[in-house]
């Protein structure tokens, strides 16, 4: 069912998509069958240029023949459609999953318009249930983790903070870096928690997206509910 509802989310975005756009293409598996969907356009022939957020989705990209470029020959974009971990009511969203969220937040904001495509269960009344991911250099990895603690005990917030596995390997970001999984439970105050996340030189970027979505298609099994910020 998920599958059908991520598939629903990509088709209902596809909709805003114009011929002649330079597109910010996301990553994750809502993202996946947006690519595919907006592949089968292009073989139809609309126009796009689209500029990947991770190595994972260039690749798929390629492999399905949409045009590629990259933010040095088009830094400005038109539109980004992406997936997020989270979505609040004011499309403030987690995102980081996949660990793609400093290229994800780069392209977002290098948009004119960013569009999230996600399933119900994305959708929340306060973020945080989802463990916040952080980007941190590799230097200095115990220091930054600390001064991660001390600024979200700042905030009255705790939990607990994991270096980011997978197959029993650190996982390393396409930029080189680590990810922290912060388990901070309700974040009340994003916009507080970004700001002293980034005074921390460690901090590479987090995840948490403020001020960047302008729109949301959700699906649900009762439809596509499309959200406006
Ligand atoms: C990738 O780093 C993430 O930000 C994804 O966009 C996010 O995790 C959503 O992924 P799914 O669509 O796979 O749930």
């Amino acid at each position: 069912m998920s599958a059908e509802l991520k598939e629903r989310a990509a088709r209902a975005a596809l909709e805003v998509v114009e011929s002649g756009m330079r597109l910010g293409i996301g990553t994750g598996s809502t993202a996946e069958p947006f690519i595919r969907a907006l592949a089968d356009k292009v073989l139809a022939g609309m126009r796009v240029i689209g500029v990947p957020t991770s190595q994972r989705s260039a690749k798929l990209c390629a492999e399905l023949g949409i045009p590629l470029s990259t933010l040095e020959e088009t830094p400005e974009l038109d539109l980004t459609v992406d997936g997020a971990d989270e979505i609040d009511p004011q499309l403030r969203l987690i995102k980081g999953g996949g660990g793609s969220l400093l290229r994800e937040k780069i392209v977002a904001a290098a948009s004119a318009r960013m569009v999230v495509i996600a399933d119900i269960s994305k959708k929340v009344e306060t973020l945080g249930a989802f463990p916040l991911p952080i980007e941190v250099d590799q230097f200095g990895l115990g220091a930054t983790r600390r001064a991660v603690e001390k600024a979200a005990s700042g905030l009255g917030l705790s939990g607990e903070i994991v270096l980011r596995q997978r197959s029993d390997k650190v996982f390393v970001t396409d930029g080189g870096h680590y990810i922290l999984d912060a388990s901070f439970g309700r974040i009340p105050d994003p916009e507080g928690l970004s700001c002293a996340l980034h005074e921390i030189p460690g901090v590479v970027e987090h995840g948490l997206f403020i001020g960047l979505a302008r729109q949301a298609f959700i699906a649900s099994s009762d439809g596509v509910e499309a959200i406006v910020s």
